[in-house]
């Protein structure tokens, strides 16, 4: 029960990494609040988890949504110590394909949404004690690939945001912890999306998981409860003296 006291806020819970990370927080004893803008499969994985767990809508992208989301965390749960921000999108297109709405939208989701998750959790936890910021970056925000621009640009992006941010709260004397993963592909509905794509061009499933197993030195994909571990890591008090780390889960691919 590392997490035990603990009332964590996760953007994008709904799904892959944060619905993993959702299920590991309540098992060692965090509430949680899954935020995400799937209604449905929030709604059905809070009441899968039970009591420790409730849904709210959150679109990361919008500010006021982000203030409802902190204020139905602390009403329900009295407290609130922990934001994870997972929500993302990723979209391929290298700088010859990729169109600046389309650029724009990624760097919106991404990066944008975990600014404005950094803020409110921030403002929120700054009077307290124990407050742990959890970004999920990406092995891309660091080693970049030709057909990720946006993605690259935005996860690069949350690598700095989240030093930034680590440091100016250990500056002001916040007990605010803030830190980040890089994980490299682990198979969730993201992955799925690259498989569906390739599928269309003609490459089997097996392919498209193969080529993906195949950049990572451990020679698999991760599974989404190994880079919630990690955050369940950053969010525990087994970290207090780690801030401004980005920590890889990604089978050695940033060796
Ligand atoms: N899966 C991977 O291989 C991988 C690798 C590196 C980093 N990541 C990062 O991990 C995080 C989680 O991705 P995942 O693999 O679990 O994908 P996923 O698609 O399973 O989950 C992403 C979740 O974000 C939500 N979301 C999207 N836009 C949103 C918005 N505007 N507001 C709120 N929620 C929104 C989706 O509804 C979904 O529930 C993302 O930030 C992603 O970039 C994933």
């Amino acid at each position: 029960m590392r997490l035990s006291g603990k009332v964590a806020l996760i953007s994008g819970g709904a799904s892959g990494i944060g619905a993993a990370t959702a299920r590991l927080f309540a098992a060692e004893g965090a509430s949680v609040v899954i935020g995400d803008i799937q209604a449905a499969k929030g709604e059905a994985l809070a009441r899968s988890i039970g009591e420790a767990a409730a849904y709210v809508a959150l679109d990361v992208t919008s500010d006021a949504a982000w203030a409802d989301a902190v204020a139905a965390a602390v009403r329900r749960f009295g407290r609130l110590t922990t934001v994870v921000n997972s929500a993302g999108i990723s979209v391929p297109g290298s700088i010859e394909d990729e169109t600046l709405e389309g650029f724009r939208r990624t760097q919106a989701i991404n990066l944008d949404g975990t600014f404005l998750g950094c803020k409110h959790a921030v403002a929120a936890l700054k009077g307290g004690r124990g407050g742990a910021i959890v970004n999920v970056g990406s092995t891309l925000g660091q080693k970049a690939g030709a057909i990720f621009t946006a993605y690259c640009a935005s996860k690069g992006g949350v690598k700095m945001l989240t030093q930034a941010v680590a440091l100016h709260c250990a500056e002001q004397g916040y007990d605010i912890r803030v830190n980040g993963i890089l994980p490299g592909a682990i198979h969730t509905e993201m992955v799925e999306g690259y498989v569906a794509a390739g599928e269309a061009q003609g490459a089997s499933r097996e392919q498209v998981l193969a080529g993906f197993a195949s950049a990572h030195p451990m020679k698999r994909l991760g599974r989404p409860e190994e880079p919630a571990g990690a955050i369940a890591f950053l969010a525990s008090d087994a970290a207090s003296f780690t801030t401004g780390a980005m920590l890889p889960v990604d089978g050695g691919m940033l060796s």
